[in-house]
Parts: C-alpha cells; structure tokens; sequence
C-alpha cells in the first residue's frame, strides 16, 4: 500500500476519458488500496483514478462515518432533481465552487470482487458519486460551474471541506 502522488490542473491525464476495467486482477486490487491509502492521507471524500495518474475507470468513496466504496466501470443510471452544492477538487487545490448536482441518483457498477452492484444515493454520496464519474470523462466541476464568480480562491489557513 501506498499513498501516490495527485495530479493536479493542467495535468493532461486529468482530461482523458478513462478505459473501462476488463480484468480485475492484482494490480487492479493494488491501484484500489492505494487510492484508499492516497485519499485518507489527503482526508478526502473520494478519488477517481485519473486522479493518479492512471487512465481507468476505477474511483473509491469514503462518506464519514461510513465504509469505504469502491467502484469499477461505474455509470449513472438515472437522476432525480437538482440543488446547488459548493464543491471543491483535490486535483484543483485551493479552489471551491458553487454548482448543481442532482438530488438523486441511481449508479451501476462493479465491487472490488468483480460482482454487480446497485447503489441508490442522495446527499453527500450522490455529489461524491457524480463528482467521480465525472472524472472518468474528463470532467471537472469547474468546468459545471456556471460563471466566474461562482468559484473562489480559498486563503493559505482555508481547506475545503468536501474534497473529492
Ligand atoms: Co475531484
């Protein structure tokens, strides 16, 4: 295990859409508890793998006070509803915005073992979850604010509360 370094703006693998996982074998397993390790270190809410500079559709979640989730090749399904959230990026250090996120959404995946998985998500999980699978496309969610005054430099002394 391992904590790797984040890639931060304008890093060119923060752009690429991700491959989707076929095999998950050891490395797949590896890259899984490293991101876990890599996202404590940082006390962030989740990581996508981009996010490590690895092209692949694979993200880890960790809500306080609640398990770890990891999701391979994961997809949104559907959405429900629409309320603004203030979010801020580990790839995008000492900034924070204000954008829309949906109220509900439902995500396909699959678990560390390979098996299918259906997650139905609100609140905080459901931000970190779009927010995420963002990543897997290439998207930031500056680029889902919708003008400049809804982003903000942060001071030295501030740290965003939900970094993803
Ligand atoms: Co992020």
């Amino acid at each position: 295990m391992a904590v790797l370094p984040i890639s931060v703006l304008p890093d060119a693998a923060l752009r690429q859409k991700a491959k989707r996982v076929t095999v998950i074998d050891d490395s797949i397993q590896k890259l899984i508890d490293d991101m876990i390790d890599t996202m404590r270190a940082v006390s962030g809410v989740g990581l996508a793998a981009p996010q490590v500079a690895v092209s692949l559709r694979v993200a880890v979640i960790e809500i306080p006070g609640r398990e770890v989730i990891t999701l391979i090749n994961p997809e949104v399904v559907k959405r429900k509803g629409e309320r603004v959230v203030d979010e801020a990026c580990l790839s995008v250090p000492g900034y924070q915005g204000e954008l829309k996120r949906s109220v509900m959404v439902k995500v396909k995946a699959q678990n560390r073992h390979g098996r299918e998985i259906q997650l139905k998500a609100s609140e905080l999980l459901a931000q970190a979850l779009e927010h995420e699978i963002d990543h897997l496309e290439g998207i930031l969610y500056i680029d889902r604010v919708e003008s400049q005054d809804k982003l903000w430099k942060l001071s030295a002394e501030e740290v965003a509360e939900k970094r993803l």
